[in-house]
C-alpha cells in the first residue's frame, strides 16, 4: 500500500513552522516572561525561583550530587577543584523501572519505596561509609516551588511520572527520611535544583557569559539568570518550565497526544518538541498514513534518529525499522517520506526550542544591545538528534539578524551531576 501523496503533503505542513511563525513564538515567549516577572499567574511560563545565582567559579570541596531527572538516577561524587575544574571520584547509576522487575515511576509505586531505592544508591557512592559527613546537591528535574534553596515541593509531575505521595512535597524531607531509614545520617541534603539551573550552574562554573541553560531531552526546559535589576529581588536563577509554554499552534497530532496523554493541558511545548513526545507524534503520523489511525507502534526518537541518518541506496534501515513496528513494508518512495516526516518533526522542535531562547535573549537584553553569550544546553536531542543543531543555528539567524554572531551554544555534558555539587557548595555560603 502507497501511502496518499495530497495526506502525506498535507502532515507534513501540519508540523512546519515558517520565519512568521518563528517570530511570533519568539516575541510571544519573551512577553509571558515579562509577564511572569510581574505576576506569575497571568503567564504560562512558572518563573520558579531557585534561590541560587551564578557560581563564581571559586567553588572547591567534595560533595555527592544526586541526579533525579529520568528514569535513570545517578549519585556521583563530585570533588571541585575551582577554576572550573572538577573531577568525579564515584558515579553510580540505575534506572528506576526494569520492565517486569521493579517500577518505582509508575503508578503503583510509592514515595517511600521510590526515595528508599534512591537512598540505597546513595549508600553505594559512599560505598557504605556512614561516618564522614557529606552535602548533597540534589538535581531533581521536575517543576517545583521553592522557599529556600533546600526547600522545594514538587508542584507536579511530568514525563509521565506516577508515583504516589510525592507531588505537594518536599522532596528533599523524602530523601533525608528515606536516608535515615538505611542509617545514612551523614549525608546531608542542602540544595535542589532543577536540571536546567544544573547545567547553567556547570557551564557558568567554566565559562563566564553564560545566562541561559537549558535541556533539550526525553524532556524540555530552560532557565535562566535574572538580574532583577532595579528591583529589590536579590537577583537569581529562574527556572521558567519552559515546557509549559501555551502560546503555541499545536496540530491535531499534538491536541490528540495530549488529549491521552497522564497530563492533558500541561506541558504543550514539551509535548511538541522533547525526545520523550516526538517518536509518539511521529507514529501517530504514520498510523493516519497507514489507514490504521489510532494504531500505537512505539517509535522512539532514537528510531527517527536512525531513519534521519539513513544513507542505504532504497532506504534499506527506515524499511527494517517501520516494518519491525509496523508490520508493514512499505516502497521506497514511501520511505522516503517518512525520513522527511522524521526530519520534519525534528526541524519544527529545534525551531520552537530556539524561538524560546531568543525570547530571553531579547528580555535580557531590554532596550540594549544584545550581550556576547553562550547558551548551555544538554540533553540527547540536541547533543545526538541529526539536524537538531544546525536548525537552531538557522533559527537563530533568522530572529536575530546580525546579533546571532554573538550569540553560541554549547554543550555542557553531564551539567546534572557538576551542577548539583556546585549548588551543594553554593549553600554553605548562604547557611
Ligand atoms: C520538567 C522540568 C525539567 C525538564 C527537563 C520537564 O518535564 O518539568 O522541570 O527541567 O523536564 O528534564
Amino acid at each position: 500500500m502507497a501511502f496518499d501523496k495530497n495526506q502525506f503533503a498535507e502532515i507534513i505542513e501540519e508540523f512546519k513552522v515558517d520565519g512568521t511563525r518563528l517570530h511570533e513564538v519568539a516575541a510571544d515567549f519573551r512577553y509571558d516572561l515579562r509577564k511572569g516577572l510581574e505576576n506569575p499567574d497571568e503567564s504560562s511560563l512558572r518563573m520558579l525561583k531557585s534561590y541560587v545565582g551564578l557560581p563564581t567559579g571559586e567553588e572547591t570541596g567534595e560533595y555527592l550530587a544526586l541526579d533525579f531527572g529520568g528514569t535513570n538516577v545517578r549519585v556521583l561524587r563530585i570533588r571541585l577543584d575551582g577554576h572550573g575544574k572538577f573531577e568525579v571520584l564515584k558515579k553510580v547509576a540505575k534506572p528506576l523501572r526494569v520492565e517486569g522487575v521493579y517500577d518505582f515511576v509508575g503508578e503503583g509505586s510509592t514515595a517511600e519505596q521510590q526515595f528508599d531505592f534512591i537512598a540505597e544508591l546513595v549508600d553505594e557512592a559512599i560505598e557504605g561509609d556512614h561516618t564522614t559527613k557529606y552535602l548533597l546537591g540534589h538535581t531533581f528535574s521536575f517543576p517545583s516551588e521553592q522557599t529556600d534553596l533546600y526547600n522545594a515541593k514538587l508542584i507536579i509531575w511530568t514525563k509521565e511520572f506516577a508515583t504516589a505521595g510525592v507531588e505537594g512535597k518536599v522532596v528533599n524531607d523524602l530523601l533525608k527520611e528515606a536516608l535515615h531509614r538505611q542509617g545514612i545520617d551523614n549525608v546531608e541534603p542542602t540544595a535542589v535544583i532543577n536540571d536546567t539551573v544544573a547545567v547553567l550552574l556547570a557551564a557558568a562554573y567554566k565559562q563566564a557569559d553564560t545566562y541561559i541553560g537549558s535541556i533539550y531531552a526525553t524532556g524540555h526546559n530552560t532557565c535562566y539568570f535574572e538580574p532583577f535589576k532595579g528591583k529589590a529581588e536579590r537577583p537569581m536563577i529562574l527556572n521558567l518550565e519552559s515546557g509549559g509554554f501555551m502560546k503555541l499552534a499545536p496540530n491535531r497530532f499534538d491536541a490528540e497526544f495530549d488529549a491521552q496523554s497522564e497530563k492533558p493541558g500541561e506541558q504543550r511545548l514539551e509535548k511538541m518538541v522533547s525526545g520523550r513526545y516526538m517518536g509518539e507524534l511521529f507514529g501517530m503520523a504514520i498510523a493516519e498514513l497507514l489507514g490504521e489511525k489510532g494504531k500505537k507502534y512505539g517509535f522512539t526518537s532514537i528510531d527517527m534518529s536512525n531513519i534521519i541518518l539513513d544513507e542505504t541506496a532504497g532506504l534499506t534501515e527506515v524499511g527494517r525499522i517501520v516494518s519491525a513496528k509496523t508490520g508493514h513494508d512499505l516502497e521506497e518512495v514511501d520511505r522516503q517520506r517518512l525520513q522527511e516526516l522524521a526530519s520534519a518533526l525534528v526541524v519544527r522542535s529545534a525551531r520552537l526550542v530556539t524561538a524560546t531562547y531568543v525570547g530571553i535573549i531579547w528580555q535580557l537584553a531590554g532596550d540594549d544591545a544584545i550581550k556576547k553569550q553562550h547558551i548551555a544546553i544538554d540533553g540527547s536531542v540536541y547533543e545526538k538528534m541529526p539536524l537538531a543543531k544546525e536548525n537552531i543555528m538557522r533559527a537563530l539567524s533568522e530572529l536575530l539578524g546580525e546579533s546571532a554572531s554573538l550569540v553560541d551554544t554549547v554543550l555542557e555534558n553531564g551539567g546534572s551531576g557538576l551542577g548539583a555539587a556546585i549548588a551543594a557548595a553554593m549553600s554553605q555560603k548562604q547557611a
